[in-house]
């Protein structure tokens, strides 16, 4: 299916192992250039704004309503997957194309740079103009879903995050001739650090916490570090559990993201829908960052749907997987929902 094709695309663009498209590199902008081509061909007009997003409209019957966008984004972390992001985006422009003009202007955008920090969305939220109503399909990237054995879950709420930078200094010196005991062996301290993120969040329920970049001076083999400096990112289900997180770890208790519940009126229709075909519906909470998130914390009507994480839910990860069936079963209450928001009732 075209789908599917397109997603082997855009996952073809870059070298190495799984999907290399980093915020702002030749290779987002590669795939958005490809993407906004195939927004075109389906007879919508684009709008890049000054940030890069993409826009691609059908305008509606009616104009001067407010608008109802679906979307997602292109980049990637390093050796990502096919899924995570280019899901939203393709299958958004499916479900706008099947439903076609209608009273409301539909919207398909491509969010910029979202793996970092959302950042094309939040630059949107600041400068541009937003719809009344935003529905990003994405992949679960857990395995909840899997658990409960149904295809589609409807979000409930994006969880509370924030992200720290953490430098250790101790002491360079030579790794043959320093004694172990006068040693300030600053990756030693890190070490500890690391796991005392990893106990701080085990031990609060609905938090995580991980460390996933480490940078080690002078980084030699024979040397001893001098420095160290590590990234903290840091969820938790709500603002009190992810201070509580924050402050065992004596990091700053700001900024944080706040936790962005999803639109009521939103998750109403998608149930519906999902229900609709006879399925399962399950709702869960998002412990992924997403840029529904960044709208609907700018008062946007915004909901997510996710379709099932193969693969033990693995994600970020060139293993992540959801089936075709899945997909087109997603694509399919994707388009019941931006069908029955278009019209001026909803
Ligand atoms: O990090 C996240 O939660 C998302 O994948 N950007
Ligand atoms: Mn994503
Ligand atoms: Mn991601």
């Amino acid at each position: 299916m075209q789908l599917a094709r397109r997603l082997d695309e855009v996952y073809r663009i870059g070298a190495g192992i799984g999907a290399n498209r980093g915020g702002g590199t030749p290779e987002e902008d590669e795939a958005c250039d490809l993407v906004a081509g195939w927004i075109e061909d389906a007879g919508l007009e684009v709008e890049r704004d000054a940030r890069g997003n993409v826009i691609g409209r059908l305008r509606g019957e009616r104009p001067e309503l407010a608008e109802v966008w679906t979307g997602s984004h292109l980049d990637s972390v390093p050796e990502g997957g096919k899924f995570d992001g280019p899901l939203g985006v393709l299958a958004g422009l499916e479900a706008v194309a099947a439903v076609g003009r209608s009273e409301r202007t539909l919207g398909v955008v491509v969010f910029r740079d979202e793996e970092t920090g959302c950042h094309g969305s939040r630059w949107r939220v600041e400068h541009g103009s937003l719809p009344g109503w935003y529905v990003e399909l994405h992949i679960e990237q857990g395995p909840r879903l899997a658990y409960a054995g149904a295809p589609l879950g409807v979000v409930t709420g994006i969880v509370s995050y924030a992200r720290r930078q953490v430098t250790f200094t101790g002491a360079a010196g030579h790794a043959g001739t320093k004694p172990m005991d006068v040693r300030d062996d600053a990756l030693c301290k890190a070490a500890e650090y690391v796991l005392r993120v990893r106990d701080a969040a085990s031990a609060i329920e609905g938090a995580v916490g991980t460390v996933g970049v480490l940078e080690v001076e002078a980084g030699a083999v024979n040397v001893i570090p001098g420095s160290v400096s590590l990234s903290v990112d840091v969820r938790a289900s709500d603002a009190a559990r992810l201070g509580r997180l924050l402050s065992e770890l004596d990091l700053e208790p700001e900024p944080v993201v706040p936790a962005a519940p999803m639109a009521e009126s939103v998750r109403r229709v998608l149930r519906e829908e999902v229900e609709r075909l006879g399925m399962p519906v399950v709702e869960l909470p998002s412990g992924a960052g997403h840029d529904a998130g960044v709208l609907a914390t700018a008062g946007v009507e915004a909901g997510m749907l996710f379709v099932r994480s193969l693969n033990e839910g693995v994600s970020h990860s060139p293993d992540e997987h959801s089936s075709d069936e899945d997909i087109s079963l997603a694509v399919d209450v994707l388009t019941a929902t931006l069908k029955r928001l278009s019209s001026p009732e909803s």
